[in-house]
């Protein structure tokens, strides 16, 4: 396992990358450009923070966010893998896989200039993983901290035989209040809402908007979305690839103050787009010797609408 000072030893970048013990002692990498600065927890590889220069925080996360090993992290980026949401029936995988449990390595830090910076983590199979999942896989999380957050998720298959999984980068993104955003770029597409049981395919009319709890996946979708915040005047757009589908999230006051890392009226500040092959529709088999990556890039523009 690494610790902060052999991080710090051989991947601290002066002025720009510092490893630190983060919430519950939790390994940090505290990112810091000439654009933006950025936090990713090594516990999940989770982003934690990303905030351009002169912006609001573009990453929402929570305030009773949880900083345990074997814990989800709430808010910030969960990565879903192998599976998103339940796992699949006779399964003992976690709700939205292993991946976000877990402690990543730090493979390399590249500072490109003054104004762009990467990291890098993996997460192999080891006997743990193979308790919950029986197959071989090497993960790889790039993230790339510019005016932009790229963000990208290789899966690779270093076994003898096809697997199958589902993925999402789960983002939660701050808004003003939820109930005054709307999402673009989802117009005319069909989506399982799994709000009712049993859930229901509908067809999105206009932009998404929120007065409740929303719970989507907006099937066979490779758009970019936008969220339009009026209030703080401000837009997020969300590029993508390799992501078939997309999940909008938020879960209004009920839900929410029954989620004890989330709390009553917290969630009016957050809502989730998420950059998805959520499944079964899009669920992803990666061949032997094959690789799969799923990727975003958040950027602010400028001016409302
Ligand atoms: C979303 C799902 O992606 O994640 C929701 O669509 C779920 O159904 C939410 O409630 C949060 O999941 P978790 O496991 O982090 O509480």
């Amino acid at each position: 396992m690494q610790d902060i000072a052999t991080l710090n030893a051989k991947f601290a970048r002066p002025d720009q990358v510092r490893f630190v013990a983060g919430p519950g002692g939790l390994p940090v990498a505290e990112i810091t450009t000439g654009v933006a600065t950025a936090a990713v927890c090594l516990h999940g590889a989770h982003v934690t923070a990303f905030q351009p220069q002169g912006e609001k925080p573009v990453i929402w996360l929570s305030r009773k966010a949880v900083f345990q090993s074997g814990k989800p992290i709430r808010g910030g980026i969960p990565l879903c893998w192998p599976n998103f949401g339940p796992a699949p029936v006779g399964s003992p995988l976690p709700p939205h896989g292993l991946a976000r449990l877990r402690r990543w390595q730090v493979v390399d830090v590249v500072a490109h200039d003054t104004d762009r910076c990467d990291l890098r983590l993996a997460l192999a199979a080891d006997d743990a993983s193979r308790e919950l999942w029986p197959h071989d896989f090497a993960l790889e999380l790039q993230v790339a901290v510019g005016r932009r957050l790229a963000v990208a998720l290789t899966i690779r298959n270093p076994g003898s035989s096809a697997f199958t999984c589902t993925d999402a980068l789960h983002t939660y993104f701050a808004v003003s209040d939820v109930a005054g955003v709307r999402v673009s770029g989802l117009e005319r597409c069909t989506y399982r809402d799994t709000v009712p049981t049993p859930p229901a395919t509908c067809r999105q009319e206009g932009p998404v908007t929120f007065g409740g709890n929303v719970d989507r996946v907006y099937l066979d979708t490779t758009a970019t979305c936008v969220i339009h915040d009026p209030k703080w005047k401000r837009r997020i757009a969300v590029t993508k690839q390799g992501s078939r589908s997309t999940v909008v999230w938020t879960p209004w006051e009920e839900k929410a103050a029954a989620m004890a890392d989330l709390g009553s009226g917290k969630w009016h500040g957050m809502l989730c787009v998420e950059t998805a092959n959520a499944g079964p529709e899009d669920a992803v088999t990666v061949p032997p010797g094959g690789t799969h990556t799923v990727s975003c890039e958040v950027s602010v523009l400028s001016g409302a609408d």
